[in-house]
């Protein structure tokens, strides 16, 4: 979500009830399996309007609907299914039938549904096709980022210690945080306090308590943090005009581990997942 755009800050974050919990996991389960699925549909020549018309039918069969169709920023209301972000385009790209994928590209496809009056909000960057192996590595380093960052989801942690590891992780590589952007807690609100930054100091910010659902979402571009809006008045575009990245999963904060909500189709449990996801970043370091 655009930093600073939480309207109504009442500073309490809302910790969830048992009930809730299962509503926040059932819908965190139904955005992972549109994403999936969504992202298995995509094809070098397709159109970003075939990929958001598929999204659209896919949260249908599944008896859910889209948190971004409709969503309201000031006057402007968001009119896709989904946000489909194509190369330098950072988040909420809308699908046009203008834009066609081309090998070497790469799609930030951003799912966010409904269900029983809770959200589930995750987001996956892919190639389409053989991609150059620089933009290869932006789209690996900015999905271990958010493992890395995740993992700090942790009652009594703080904000800043989420966002220092991602900031610090994606430095290291050479790349650079987008700002404009930043993490939210989530629940029956699509952005709800607290903001989750990808950059800052450990130690610092609101601190976690179990029970709080966030989404952790990095964004992370080849050189440059800042952004433009393009002319649509969503579009959020790197200035640099390089390739961009963004990877997100909804997480319930516990006593001493976090919980993915956003989990592939098919994975059975959070922390093995999880286990793996960091296991393979072990293995880069090393060689
Ligand atoms: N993951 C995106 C975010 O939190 C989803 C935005 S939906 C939109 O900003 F409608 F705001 F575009
Ligand atoms: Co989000």
């Amino acid at each position: 979500m655009l930093n600073g755009s939480i309207r109504k800050r009442n500073k309490t974050v809302i910790c969830k009830s048992f009930k809730d919990k299962q509503r926040m996991r059932e819908a965190g389960k139904s955005a992972a399996l549109v994403l999936d699925r969504l992202c298995k549909f995509v094809r070098p020549g397709m159109s970003t309007i075939e990929i958001d018309e598929k999204g659209g039918q896919l949260m249908d069969e599944l008896g859910v609907k889209s948190a971004c169709k409709g969503y309201r920023s000031g006057h402007r209301i968001f009119p896709s299914y989904t946000c489909l972000s194509v190369n330098d385009e950072v988040v909420h790209g809308i699908g046009v039938k203008e834009r066609i994928l081309r090998e070497g590209d790469v799609i930030s496809v951003d799912v966010c549904i409904r269900q029983n009056g809770f959200i589930g909000d995750n987001c996956r960057t892919l190639p389409v096709g053989q991609v150059d192996p620089e933009v290869e590595r932006l789209l690996k380093v900015t999905e271990e980022s958010l493992y890395i960052g995740l993992r700090q989801a942790l009652h009594k942690y703080r904000v800043g210690d989420v966002s220092h590891a991602v900031q610090t992780h994606v430095e290291k590589a050479g790349f650079a945080i987008i700002t404009n952007f930043v993490g939210h807690g989530v629940g029956r609100s699509l952005h709800e306090d607290p903001q989750i930054p990808n950059f800052g100091r450990s130690g610092t910010g609101p601190q976690f308590r179990k029970g709080m659902a966030i989404c952790i979402e990095p964004m992370v571009n080849m050189e440059s943090s800042h952004i433009r809006m393009a002319k649509d008045g969503w579009t959020a575009l790197a200035v640099d005009g390089k390739y961009s990245a963004h990877f997100e999963h909804t997480v319930l904060v516990g006593e001493d581990r976090p919980e993915i909500l956003t989990l592939p189709e098919g994975v059975m449990d959070s922390d093995s997942f999880l286990e793996e996801k960091l296991a393979q970043v072990g293995d880069l370091i090393a060689s």
